[in-house]
């Protein structure tokens, strides 16, 4: 506790007149009244203050007036526009200021329904938050249309620009009238500093002679005192000589504050007033009080003790003679206390009562955040300025938490935060790839994906340790892929996404671009592959016209061989790449099988590239056995005939000595599997619709392996991680055939093994009374896929106390007691259409009953399906770009002809 005292003896009569002397000195404000034009610069008649608009302050957000009903002649300009910011859940000004310097910065806000929507009521009030920097200043809430609320916040600033952010924490729709910046001297405040920040709880002119509150010019600094008087029996004691502060006083109140002070009446000797915390709107129970005291009457001695709860807090304060005077504490009052009663009651030593003039309260302002890590600020904020960014990236990235600039992801830890995603996807970056891409300290996912990006790959990409994904899909890149980005790929430590770069050289002088590739490797003139993709889809069109024909014709309503004959026809005409490998070529592709990509029953999948570029997975069969088998080859054959978009491909085999291997094509995306337990950083993971869509299109490949092959095919081991995701997160089914040709070949080999039979959990449970699987076990294992869409949750729960429970028993059993919306996924935070929820579920319940009549065929779980996601779409809408079928029979095979059309590019 200090004391800042200063005796000043006037001796004599007179007394200096406070007078305003001179234009006010508004040098270093700023004062933004938010929502009028740009041209509409004014000065405040009361202040003269200028005003400008904050159209130069912020890029976002939309201005208003307050509605009619708000508005009178009485009312402060300012408040009549505002801004609000519908869009966003973080909107932010950004003010220049001098590092070092101590300011004081207010917002103001009044509702004044200017929507039109009454959505300040004391019941609902509309509340967001609002932050200074990266630290939380004050949750805005109000209750009343015409009410206003003014956070104020000393601070020094620690940079040469300060953001104010509005967040959006709820419903309410930010929105801001006044911003205002107050330069403040050094001295003042003393315990605010870089580190420490207060915002205002309380200012008081204590018994005023007006009812309005006195601000700038009687205050230099325009502070913003209110009016109050607390007690009736208080009196008024009041001089027309000024008030001085003295240039060393720490708060330096006005004179027009401090001429007049509250006594108590005649008959008391004591001045008592509470404030309570429950209302005193901080956000902690800490405070620092500041009592302002000057003696106004001549030749006049008054002493007095300043009681806390009944405690002694500060003896024998004698109030200075027309100089400002304080009693106020350094470290805040933070006792835990629920209320402050203070009394001032006179020290005996003088007959006379106490005084007080004016009063202040601050709480501090704790860091709420840490900020991010200056390196990633810097990186960033370079990047902003070299590609022209429009975006409203102001402030710290990534504080608050959970706030993050448009497009980053940040990771938050007790003593660091750093920038996780850097997602500048479809943002119009036009040039080179930034340097300053490559000084992320601790960055996982960069999607530079969709932009107009040349020249070549930066080396110091590869230098990102932390990276896991890199998309550069679609733009325009040259040169040749830095060794160490291949090599991470390779190697399985980065997902490297290249496509759409014709002329990016990935090895050996070959594009990255998989269909720009293949036309350069076979070096087909450009004219034929035209002809090529312009006549053979028409060709097989009416190929498949024809043949369509004839079997309606002859009456043959048998799908399954009119797909047969077209698949046939396809690869006839085609020639997909069904070709074979030696174990020599094996090792090229996946550099002697160094990155390891799956691991299933039956073998180890490893990443290789082709001699042309193009990316494969290599599946390393573990099964042993003799050589060459011809049921096992003519089942592979069969199998690399069978093309679909939701089937992944096979494009060869190997079967020479211990290398026993199957191609397929290669699915950047990984598996569902990890993208809904949260392994890939995904979309999915917290779009209902999305999973919907991906769950449509894995039965679309299950209906064309029931119904389109023949003989139809079981899948035999259905599971999310043998859901695999294209680039554009398109799912395909894996492993489908083979299980079955394994068996086969080791039945052949006389082994007789039980592996490759499915998966725990995703198994029918009849197969074990059965040892029989038909096309009903696949759809019970989608069903179980579907659950764990719908929960995130794996089939049987391992090393839980309920470890054996399966997941349909776990959700029937918890459907028992809670609602529907309660077993979903947390991740996708009620963003999913409830009636689309209980669809799926259903769906799936019967798709895992155990009656198999009860079970649904796959056609009509992607009915079902179909109506799930119309409902989701309806209520959620974003998913509108998803097809939706009115006749299935039309789609399918709009969709096979698209299929076929669509193959030209691998023609040879
Ligand atoms: C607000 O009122 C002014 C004056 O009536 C008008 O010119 C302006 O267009 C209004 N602004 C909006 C956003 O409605
Ligand atoms: C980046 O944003 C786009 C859409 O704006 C989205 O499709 C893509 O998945 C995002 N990428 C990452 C890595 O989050």
């Amino acid at each position: 506790m200090t004391i800042s005292t200063f005796s000043f003896l006037v001796l004599g009569i007179a007394c200096i007149i406070n007078t305003v002397h001179g234009e006010p000195f508004t040098d270093g404000f700023i004062s933004i009244d938010c929502g009028i034009s740009s041209a509409a610069a004014y000065n405040d008649s009361i202040t003269n203050i200028p005003y400008v608009s904050d159209d130069q302050f912020i890029n976002t957000g939309v201005k208003a007036n307050i509605s009619a009903s708000f508005f009178s002649s009485s009312l402060a300009r300012q408040l009549s526009t505002l801004r609000s910011f519908p869009g966003g859940s973080r909107s932010c000004y950004l003010l220049n200021v001098t590092q070092g310097q101590k300011y004081l910065v207010r917002a103001i806000f009044m509702y004044g329904n200017y929507d039109g929507r009454n959505r300040a009521s004391v019941g609902n009030p509309l509340r967001f938050d609002l932050y200074l920097d990266y630290n939380l200043w004050k949750i805005v809430k109000l209750t009343g249309a015409a009410e206003v609320h003014r956070p104020e916040a000393i601070f020094v600033a620690s940079a040469h620009t300060v953001s104010v952010c509005l967040i959006k924490t709820g419903t309410g729709i930010p929105f801001i009238s006044v911003l205002e910046l107050r330069p403040l001297d050094r001295n003042m405040y003393p315990y605010t500093n870089e580190s420490q920040s207060v915002a205002l709880t309380y200012r008081y002119n204590v018994m005023p002679t007006t009812n309005s509150s006195i601000r700038f010019p009687p205050d230099a600094y325009d502070r913003i005192w209110e009016p109050v008087t607390w007690h009736s029996d208080w009196d008024m004691i009041s001089t027309t000589c000024s008030v001085r502060s003295n240039w060393s006083d720490y708060f330096r109140p006005p004179s027009a504050v401090m001429q007049t002070a509250a006594t108590p009446s005649t008959n008391s000797s004591k001045l008592h007033f509470q404030f309570d915390y429950v209302n005193m709107d901080a956000l902690v129970n800490q405070f620092y009080f500041i009592f302002h005291f000057s003696e106004l009457l001549p030749n006049t001695k008054r002493e007095f003790n300043i009681y806390l709860n009944d405690q002694f807090w500060y003896a024998n304060y004698s109030p200075p003679h027309l100089v400002a005077g304080n009693v106020h504490n350094t470290v805040p009052s933070s006792d835990g206390l629920h209320y402050y009663r203070w009394s001032l009651d006179s020290s005996g030593v003088s007959p006379l009562p106490p005084i007080l003039n004016a009063l202040e309260v601050y709480t501090p302002m704790y860091h709420t955040n840490v900020p991010t890590d200056s390196v990633d600020v810097d990186a960033i904020t370079t990047i902003m300025g070299q590609y022209q960014l429009k975006k409203n990236w102001i402030g710290d990235p990534c504080a608050p938490k959970g706030y993050a600039w448009d497009g980053l992801n940040c990771s938050y830890t007790s003593n660091s935060t750093s920038i996780e995603t850097v997602n500048l996807s479809s943002s119009a970056l036009a040039g080179a790839i930034s340097d300053s891409f490559g000084r992320f300290t601790r960055i996982k996912y960069l999607d530079l994906s969709y932009n107009n990006l040349t020249g070549k790959l930066p080396k110091v990409l590869g230098t990102l340790s932390s990276l896991e994904v890199l998309n550069l899909t679609g733009n325009n890149l040259n040169g040749s892929v830095p060794d160490s980005l291949l090599q991470k790929s390779q190697n399985g430590s980065l997902i490297l996404i290249l496509e759409g770069n014709p002329n990016l050289v990935c090895t050996k002088g070959t594009s990255c671009d998989p269909t720009t590739d293949i036309r350069k490797a076979k070096k087909i003139p450009t004219l034929t592959i035209v002809a090529v993709c312009v006549l053979l889809p028409v060709v097989l069109l009416l190929v498949a016209l024809y043949i369509r024909l004839r079997i309606k014709a002859k009456g043959l309503a048998n799908n399954c061989l009119r797909v047969e004959m077209e698949v046939d026809r396809q690869s006839q005409l085609l020639q997909f790449e069904n070709r074979t490998f030696t174990s020599q070529e094996l090792i090229t592709i996946t550099n002697n099988f160094q990155r390891v990509i799956g691991k299933g029953g039956s073998g180890v999948v490893y990443h290789g590239y082709m001699e042309d570029g193009t990316q494969v997975a290599v599946k390393k069969l573990s099964q042993k056995s003799s050589q060459g088998t011809n049921e096992f080859i003519a089942e592979v054959q069969h199998l690399l005939r069978i093309h679909h978009k939701n089937l992944v491909s096979m494009v060869g085999y190997c079967m020479e000595g211990d290398y026993q291997a199957l191609i397929y094509e290669y699915m950047v995306q990984g598996t569902l599997q990890d993208h809904i337990r949260g392994k890939i950083h995904s979309a999915i993971a917290f779009d209902w619709g999305k999973r919907l869509q991906i769950a449509i299109e894995a039965a679309q490949g299950l209906e064309y392996l029931h119904y389109g092959c023949k003989p139809p095919l079981v899948h035999r081991d259905v599971k999310t991680a043998n859901i695999l995701l294209s680039e554009r997160l398109e799912a395909k089914i894996a492993d489908f055939g083979l299980s079955k040709a394994i068996q086969n070949y080791d039945e052949a080999s006389d082994i007789m093994t039980m592996t490759v039979v499915g998966t725990i959990g995703y198994l029918d449970p009849n197969y074990h009374s059965t040892f029989q699987l038909s096309e009903k076990s696949d759809v019970y294992s989608f069903g179980v896929v579907l659950l764990e869409l719908i929960t995130a949750e794996p089939p049987i729960l391992e090393g839980m106390p309920d470890a054996e429970v399966h997941i349909r028993e776990r959700v029937e059993e918890r459907l028992k007691t809670r609602k529907i919306e309660e077993i979903v996924d947390s991740k996708l935070e009620n963003k999913c259409d409830i009636s689309s929820i209980r669809k799926a579920v259903d769906l799936a319940f019967r798709c895992t009953s155990r009656i198999l009549q009860e079970r649904p065929s796959m056609g009509n779980v992607i009915t079902d399906l179909r109506e799930s996601l119309q409902l989701q779409s309806i209520s959620f809408r974003g998913n509108e770009n998803l097809q939706m079928g009115s006749d299935e029979v039309s789609q399918n095979s709009a969709q096979e002809m698209e299929q076929l059309a669509s193959s030209c590019p691998s023609a040879r």
